[in-house]
């Protein structure tokens, strides 16, 4: 009998889009008028784009066919309903309030129930959770396992809540915590998963001091995959039967349904307090939208409930987490330092130990992405010090606690090759990781600064050619050693 070893993309391509291809000077040009900030690229200067997994993915036959069914009324549009079963029957909440993207649901949430005073735990907050958190005037924090900040351990959830050291916190806090978070996974510690058993430990402390949890379930499905794999006695059960076991623990979610619902845009809140339930609509109306469309048409709810019960098919959860899994092999077997294991959206490389000789506070991680950015115009983002860092009143960086570079992988977008090129790449970078060098921040926004910040090179030039060619003549030899110039290591 022939029993494949290969795992196959579970799907044929039927519409194409053109890649688009750029020169070395074109991309060197375009990073010049970013201020060496990616977010400021325009795509189409982008080769491959790995800078987010969100809203990027490519809709089936079946969501395009069912997007021509949207009923775009106002009020009580069909494709509301059916959203609403949709995410009903997988969260088992009550209210399902729909809004145009995961922050929408987020900033609804956190402006009615945080205030000044207040904490939010969380295993680690997303940047846009945590900002909207703190926008509200609470506190954000984060009680990740310590394996989870180890980008060496191979604990198999890395995601887990510390449970014993929120217990402890909770013991002298829990009056001023309105909910918790549990992001699945854990995108900011690397996406990586959350167990059944630590939401389940998590839930019982909560519950003894009458916290609400919330999940915050962008990649839901793909943290179901991880515990089928590595926790015990799931190895039978099929995915939506772990995703209703962790709703099941949840008395609320927020989900950005870019992700695990293979949306454009879209998010929800769902919900089972019912007088929350109806503050939080009628900011929606303020802000969003009617409760029955929350700022999406009704055929961006159509697609996303076909989305929601497709991303439950094991075999698209089984090739999704093989081929991250291949990048991460691929890399590792060059020897390129990595989180480890393999998270579920994304490769991310540990930057501190890429390049050891730029120090956390010259951005190691902003250098290495826009070197592959310029070297091959693989496109990823910085998961680090720019992002979660801050300048001090010195004006040098405090630094994050890790510099990581993300590589998210799209779902059902790039193939093999694709793949396959971005691995050569980092190993191409990685070949010539000695002449990168630092950053400096010259400019930033109050919050969220890694999406508008321009940034300056320290002590060397990023836009010179790394090498021409590998083994031809090559221009290293002409140029002086690029180093982080002031407080280098190397
Ligand atoms: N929560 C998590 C875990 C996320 O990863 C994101 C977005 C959000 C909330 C916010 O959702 O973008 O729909 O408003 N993450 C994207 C990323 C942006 O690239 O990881 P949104």
């Amino acid at each position: 009998m022939f029993e494949p070893r290969t795992i196959i993309e579970p799907f044929r391509v039927k519409m194409v889009e053109p890649l688009p291809r750029r020169t070395r000077e074109q991309r060197a040009a375009a990073l010049r008028r970013a201020r060496l900030n990616l977010f400021a690229l325009p795509a189409d200067e982008v080769t491959i784009d790995l800078m987010t997994d969100s809203g990027t993915g490519a809709m089936s036959q079946g969501q395009w066919a069912a997007m021509l069914q949207g009923d775009e009324s106002y009020a009580g549009a069909r494709s509301f309903y059916r959203f609403e079963r949709t995410v009903r029957a997988l969260t088992g909440l009550r209210h399902i309030i729909p809004t145009h993207q995961g922050r929408a649901a987020e900033r609804i949430l956190f402006s009615i129930v945080g205030r000044k005073g207040l904490a939010v735990p969380a295993n680690t907050h997303f940047d846009t959770t945590r900002a909207n958190v703190e926008h509200s005037g609470c506190e954000a924090l984060d009680f990740v396992i310590p394996e989870g900040l180890d980008p060496q351990s191979e604990h198999p959830f890395k995601g887990n809540v510390d449970v014993p050291r929120l217990g402890h916190w909770l013991e002298h806090n829990a009056g001023r915590v309105p909910l918790m978070v549990v992001t699945v996974t854990n995108n900011s510690g690397g996406g990586q998963p959350v167990s059944i058993e630590n939401l389940r430990a998590v839930k019982a402390l909560l519950a003894r001091h009458k916290i609400p949890l919330f999940l915050d379930c962008a990649r839901f499905a793909e943290n179901a995959w991880f515990i089928r794999q590595r926790e015990n006695d799931y190895a039978h059960r099929s995915p939506r039967e772990i995703a209703h076991e962790m709703f099941r623990l949840a008395d609320g979610a927020m989900m950005s349904a870019k992700k695990d619902a293979f949306g454009n845009i879209g998010g929800f809140l769902a919900l089972n307090d019912d007088a929350l339930a109806t503050e939080c609509r009628n900011l929606l109306i303020l802000t969003e939208g009617f409760p029955t469309y929350g700022g999406l048409a009704g055929r961006d709810l159509e697609a996303l409930a076909v989305g929601l019960d497709e991303i439950l098919d094991e075999r698209y959860l089984e090739y999704r987490i093989a081929s991250t899994r291949y990048v991460w092999e691929h890399l590792a077997a060059a020897g390129i330092p990595l989180m480890r294991p393999p998270g579920g959206h994304a490769v991310y490389l540990d930057a501190r130990r890429f390049l050891p000789h730029v120090p956390p506070e010259l951005l190691p991680g902003q250098a290495l992405s826009i070197a592959l950015f310029l070297e091959a115009g693989v496109r990823s983002v910085e998961i680090g010090t720019v992002m979660f860092g801050r300048t001090r009143p010195d004006g040098k960086q405090q630094p994050a606690v890790l510099d990581l570079v993300r590589l998210a992988i799209p779902r059902r977008v790039y193939t093999q090759s694709h793949m396959d090129y971005v691995i050569e790449a980092v190993q191409y970078i990685w070949r010539h990781r000695e002449r990168l060098g630092g950053l400096g921040i010259a400019s930033e926004p109050p919050a969220l600064r890694h999406f508008t910040c321009a940034f300056e090179p320290v002590g060397w030039d990023p836009l010179a050619e790394l090498e021409r060619t590998e083994h031809g003549q090559g221009h290293l030899a002409q140029l002086p050693p690029h180093r982080a110039a002031p407080s280098s290591r190397g």
